[in-house]
C-alpha cells in the first residue's frame, strides 16, 4: 500500500516533542492506515536537544531555533507544538496563519483570552486542521467507556467523576520548572496542566458543566531554583471541581473532575467513572487492563464484573489482542488519529474517534476560568 506522507515540523523538542518522534519512527506498528508522517524540521531554543532527532531521523532537514523558518519551509505541511503554555498563542496563531495543519499542546492557550485569539486564527483559516493533544482516551479503557457513553445503558445517571493524578510534587525538594510559574504555566496552575485530558471524554459526551464550585489547594508554597535558593511556588498543585451538567442525552447529573500534583502514591493516574441507576461502568490507567461494569436490576446483587482488555485500539496495530497497552501506545493511537483525519477528513477516518478540537478546549477554557473566580469567591459559579 502506497502511504500519503504528511511533511511534520516539530516545535518544542522536550518531553512530548519526543513522544511524538518516537511514534514517527514506529509508525509500522500501525496496519492498514494509508498515510504517515516524516519529520522534515525541528526548532528548540536550546540546539542542545537535536542531537537525538539527527541522529534518528535522517529526513529531517532543516534545525532551528526560530520557529518561523519551518513555518517559511515548503517542506513542511503540519506541526506538532509542545511549547510552554505562555508561547501558546503567539506560536499557535503564526502556525495556523502560515496554512500548516496543527496538533497543538494542551491547555491550548495559557487562559481563556489566549485560548480565544487562537480560535479567531482558526476561523479565519478554514482550510487547515486544528486538534489538540489528549492521548489518553485511546487506551482501550477509553474506548470501551465511550462506547458505553454511545449506547447509553446507564438508566439514569446518577455521578461522573474524571481525573488526572500526579505525585512527584509531594518531594518538598523537588526543585520548582516552568510548570510550576504562574507567567510561564498560568493562573490555572494543575488545572491548565492536566485540565484537558479530564475533559475530552466528558465534552465530547456532550457534558458541558452550567456551573462549578472549585477547590484549589497550593500545598508546596516555595521550592529551590536550578540555584538551591528557595522561591515562592504560587501555582495549585490540586484542584476539585464539582459542577452540575444537563445533557440532552443524558439528563442531569453532578460531575466531580480532579486534576492533582499530589495525589500520594499517584504516577500518571488517568481515570473516569459512570455511575448510573441499570449500568455502571469504571476505567483507570493505574489498572490498564481492567474495565469494570455493573449492570443492575431491581433486587438482583451488585457486583462489579472485571473484564481484562487486552491490546484493543482503535487503530488495529500489529501487537496481539493479548499484549498489554500503554502510554506510548496512546500517543502512537492519537497521531494515527490526527494524521488519519488530516488526509481524509473527519468523514473518512477509518475509525469515530478523532481528536480533542479547538471548540473542546474553549469549553474547558470557560470552566477552567469560572473554577478560578468559584475558588477566589468562595461560591458556585454558572458557566
Ligand atoms: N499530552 C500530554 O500528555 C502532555 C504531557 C506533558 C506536557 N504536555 C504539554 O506539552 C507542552 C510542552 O510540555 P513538555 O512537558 O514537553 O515541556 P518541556 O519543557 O519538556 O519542553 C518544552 C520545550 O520547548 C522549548 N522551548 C521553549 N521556548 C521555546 C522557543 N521560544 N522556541 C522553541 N522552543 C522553545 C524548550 O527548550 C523545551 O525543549 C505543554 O503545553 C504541556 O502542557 C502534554
Amino acid at each position: 500500500m502506497s502511504k500519503q506522507q504528511i511533511r511534520f515540523g516539530v516545535i518544542g523538542l522536550g518531553l512530548m516533542g519526543r513522544e511524538f518522534a518516537s511514534a514517527a519512527a514506529r509508525w509500522m506498528h500501525l496496519l492498514n492506515l494509508d498515510v504517515e508522517p516524516v519529520i522534515t524540521g525541528i526548532c528548540d531554543s536550546n540546539p542542545a536537544l537535536f542531537d537525538w532527532f539527527a541522529a534518528n531521523f535522517p529526513s529531517i532537514q532543516i534545525k532551528t531555533g526560530d520557529y518561523h523558518d519551518l513555518l517559511n519551509s515548503d517542506q513542511i505541511d503540519a506541526i506538532y507544538c509542545a511549547v510552554p503554555h505562555n508561547l501558546h498563542q503567539q506560536f499557535y496563531i503564526d502556525i495556523i496563519a502560515a496554512g500548516k495543519h496543527l496538533l497543538g499542546e494542551k491547555p491550548f492557550g495559557i487562559d481563556r483570552a489566549a485560548n480565544a485569539a487562537i480560535l479567531d486564527a482558526i476561523n479565519a483559516h478554514p482550510e487547515v486542521l486544528v486538534r489538540c493533544s489528549s492521548e489518553l482516551p485511546f487506551y482501550p479503557g477509553g474506548q470501551r467507556i465511550l462506547q458505553s457513553i454511545k449506547e447509553n445503558r446507564f438508566g439514569k445517571i446518577i455521578e461522573v467523576e474524571a481525573g488526572f493524578l500526579h505525585s512527584s510534587d509531594i518531594d518538598p525538594n523537588k526543585p520548582i520548572n516552568w510548570k510550576r510559574m504562574i507567567d510561564i504555566n498560568g493562573e490555572y496552575g494543575c488545572m491548565g496542566d492536566l485540565g484537558m485530558h479530564v475533559f475530552h471524554i466528558p465534552l465530547r459526551a456532550g457534558w458541558q458543566p452550567k456551573n462549578v464550585r472549585a477547590a484549589l489547594s497550593n500545598i508546596v508554597t516555595e521550592r529551590f531554583n536550578k540555584d538551591g535558593v528557595k522561591v515562592p511556588c504560587a501555582t495549585w498543585d490540586n484542584a476539585i471541581l464539582l459542577c452540575d451538567v444537563e445533557s440532552e442525552q443524558h439528563g442531569s447529573f453532578p460531575m466531580t473532575l480532579k486534576t492533582y500534583r499530589i495525589a500520594p502514591g499517584e504516577t500518571n493516574t488517568w481515570y473516569i467513572n459512570i455511575y448510573g441507576t441499570e449500568q455502571s461502568v469504571r476505567f483507570s490507567t493505574r489498572q490498564p487492563k481492567s474495565y469494570y461494569t455493573m449492570d443492575y436490576k431491581s433486587g438482583a446483587r451488585q457486583t462489579w464484573n472485571e473484564e481484562s482488555l487486552g491490546y484493543t485500539s482503535a487503530y488495529p496495530t500489529i501487537t496481539g489482542g493479548i499484549f498489554e497497552f500503554g502510554f506510548s501506545d496512546s500517543i502512537l493511537q492519537m497521531w494515527a488519529a490526527f494524521c488519519d483525519e488530516v488526509a481524509h477528513g473527519r468523514g473518512g477516518m477509518q475509525q469515530s474517534f478523532y481528536c480533542a478540537t479547538p471548540e473542546e478546549t474553549a469549553a474547558h477554557h470557560a470552566v477552567l476560568t469560572a473554577a478560578l473566580e468559584s475558588h477566589k469567591r468562595q461560591s458556585v459559579v454558572t458557566i
